[in-house]
């Protein structure tokens, strides 16, 4: 079968099978169950390939993206590599809106995959990027014809594609789920991960985790230099979590958790990963005591390889300190 003869909607339907389960795997701790739920197994490697492919194939089924039809998304990050490596997988034209933290391997990526790629330089009122991001989003749509924007940050097919698949796989590997750490930025993965693991765990606690520095749960603003996880801005998709409590993480924390798995776990992964560890690891003394230790459950988002010039990187993180 030659995929150029193909439709788009058959191309898509073809990609579906691409998001395979990920794997969990336990890692030794004392006085709980711990395990890590690895999202780098996704396709191209984090938790972003769940929603921009749900995406891409509900907009593709309601005639929203066709062959002619150019996708453009803020991101600079997971979410723009998964559009990026979906939309040529498809033979769609993806512009992704990025800014100066991304990371060089990213970015590298994104120039290979993508026509073009646009870089804002300006920072925003809050001091991040984002917001200039978005407006630039905005303008590119204005600009250029037959354009669609997947919109990350608010759209429901995001919390869809995490109740579908990630928290599905959570309800089928696990009899009894007492904690899950979730990692937030957007919100989507806690928003559809939470709805799922209530239905089928009632009681079963969700901590959001977040850095410190971020305004998603109202903290005061701080300049924050590890990606993936906070906001300068709350998404709208938080609204639909169901949050049990929230734990802030300092950065130095995350580097050290970050380290923590590498080291005594046999885990690369991401930032966000090292910050629901070091959250768990703060919540450790406050988790019930049951007759049996607790199941606790946190989500590894993404590879450490992006983050070795920063969380891997000894005179980056000497830098944090000060
Ligand atoms: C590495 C990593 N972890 C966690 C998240 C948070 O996911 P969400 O945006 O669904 O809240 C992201 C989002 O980009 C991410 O890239």
């Amino acid at each position: 079968m030659n995929p150029e003869n193909l439709s788009l909607s058959e191309r898509v339907a073809l990609l579906q099978g691409s998001l395979r389960e990920t794997p969990v795997v336990e890692l030794a701790a004392e006085g709980i169950r711990l395990h890590a739920k690895l999202e780098h197994a996704n396709p191209f490697g984090s938790l972003k390939d769940r929603p921009a492919f749900w995406i891409l194939k509900s907009a593709v089924e309601s005639g929203e993206v066709t062959e002619r039809t150019t996708l453009i998304e803020s991101s600079s990050g997971n979410f723009a590599n998964a559009m990026a490596s979906y939309c040529r997988l498809l033979g769609l034209e993806f512009i992704p809106v990025i800014d100066p933290n991304i990371a060089g391997s990213n970015e590298a990526f994104l120039q290979r995959m993508c026509k073009r790629v646009v870089k804002v330089q300006e920072r925003d009122e809050t001091g991040g990027f984002l917001k200039t991001r978005l407006r630039k989003v905005q303008e590119l749509c204005k600009e250029l014809e037959d354009t669609f924007w997947p919109n990350q940050y608010g759209n429901p097919k995001v919390a869809e594609a995490h109740y579908r698949y990630t928290g599905e796989e959570i309800c089928r590997v696990f009899k009894q789920l007492d904690y899950v750490f979730v990692g937030v930025s957007t919100g989507g993965t806690i928003a559809g991960v939470s709805q799922r693991l209530k239905e089928r765990f009632p009681s079963v606690k969700v901590i959001a985790v977040d850095a410190e520095g971020s305004v998603i749960f109202g903290g005061p603003p701080k300049k924050r230099h590890i990606p993936g996880i906070g906001a300068s801005v709350r998404a709208e998709l938080v609204d639909r979590a169901l949050i049990d409590e929230v734990v802030n993480v300092p950065e130095v924390e995350t580097v050290r958790a970050c380290r923590e798995l590498l080291y005594q776990h046999g885990l690369l992964v991401g930032g966000s990963s090292g910050s629901c560890y070091a959250a768990v690891k703060r919540y450790l003394p406050r988790m019930r005591s049951l007759s049996a230790p607790p199941q606790v459950l946190f989500l590894c988002a993404d590879k450490g390889g992006p983050y070795l010039d920063t969380v891997f990187n000894d005179p980056w993180c000497a830098r944090l300190e000060q």
